[in-house]
């Protein structure tokens, strides 16, 4: 939360969301002409790529402001699929708390999907760096953790 406070002033908040807005709306017409959507599949040579970032706390803390910037409008702030933004997608974004599909997910996997997207997703390929990308990695995991607690009241200060 104090991440989010210092990285957006409000009316680069503002601008950011309106932005997105346009983005959504556009990406929704976009879907919309699409014939129901294939299973995302990354190549196996995607899936095998190792993470080569270990989990530190100081990329998990640059990652966890990078996700409240660009991912939580979608994926929602403790990744439950349940962004602002979530209700109003053609395709419901991933679930990070699904511990199940979580753990079929390789690192690498979760790196090419980020990297390439898929609509309403965009690419984070120009966006972000690949270590950013990768500390995303990591810090998607610590969302799926995080989600296995949720029911014991831990989750609630995140
Ligand atoms: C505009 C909404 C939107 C934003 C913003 C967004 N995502 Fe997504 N994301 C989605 C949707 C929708 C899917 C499911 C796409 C599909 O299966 O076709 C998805 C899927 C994913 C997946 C694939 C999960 C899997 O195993 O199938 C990853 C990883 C991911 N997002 C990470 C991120 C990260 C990290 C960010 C921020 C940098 C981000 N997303 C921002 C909508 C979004």
């Amino acid at each position: 939360m104090d991440a989010h406070k210092r990285n957006l002033s409000k009316p680069d908040g503002l601008k950011l969301i309106l932005a997105l807005g346009f983005f959504v709306l556009a990406a929704t017409e976009f879907a919309f002409g699409q014939q129901v959507k294939q299973p995302w599949v990354a190549p196996a040579s995607a899936m095998s790529v190792q993470n080569p970032l270990k989990a530190s706390p100081s990329g998990l803390n640059d990652a966890e402001g990078l996700y409240q910037q660009n991912c939580v409008i979608c994926h929602g702030k403790t990744g439950a699929s349940n962004g602002p933004a979530a209700g109003s997608l053609p395709q419901k974004p991933a679930n990070f708390t699904d511990a199940r599909m979580m753990k079929k997910a390789t690192d690498g996997e979760l790196f090419w999907k980020m990297t390439t997207g898929r609509a309403p997703m965009p690419s984070w390929q120009d966006r972000l760096s690949e270590t950013q990308r990768w500390e995303l990695v990591n810090y998607l995991r610590e969302l799926t953790r995080k989600g296995q607690y949720k029911y014991l009241g831990a989750a609630s200060k995140n």
